[in-house]
């Protein structure tokens, strides 16, 4: 079932989909290499939306791709490393802050299946904030301050 604005209305799809099918679209969407064998065989649930995601970009994470480009530009090796896991982290937190908000839409909407998965992907998305905070306390960040 697709909880979603651009969900086309009275229509009964056959394709299966799962959360992998939104790493797809994201990946197809940006012109992205697959993340993994997975979700490259997925099938792309824009093909089920009413819209045409090719015409509309997403500003937020158009600005932190940008972010993320500025600080491969402005620093270098170990800096570098940290920077790259700062801007890693607020495309998590972007994520999460979606995750959440379509869990808590697919909740008021009785959609109990749907809130589930998403909040498994709320989970992951978590917990990679979780390991990319340990990756920089850790090691990465002690190591850009003695480059610095
Ligand atoms: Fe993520």
């Amino acid at each position: 079932m697709i909880v979603s604005p651009f969900a086309r209305r009275a229509y009964v799809a056959s394709t299966q989909f799962d959360h992998t099918s939104i790493l797809r679209l994201i990946e197809w969407r940006w012109d992205l290499d697959p993340l993994t064998v997975r979700d490259a065989a997925a099938n792309n649930i824009a093909e089920e939306l009413d819209f045409n995601p090719k015409g509309k970009k997403c500003k937020g994470a158009d600005g932190l791709i940008e972010e993320g480009k500025e600080v491969m530009d402005e620093f270098e090796e170990d800096t570098l490393d940290a920077g790259l896991i700062g801007a890693a982290q607020k495309v998590e937190h972007y994520e999460i802050a979606a995750y959440g908000t379509v869990a808590a839409y697919a909740g008021i909407l009785g959609f109990t299946d749907d809130q589930n998965t998403l909040h498994a992907i709320l989970d992951e998305e978590k917990n990679t904030d979780r390991t990319l905070t340990d990756l920089a306390e850790k090691l990465v960040n002690k190591d850009a301050v003695r480059a610095a």
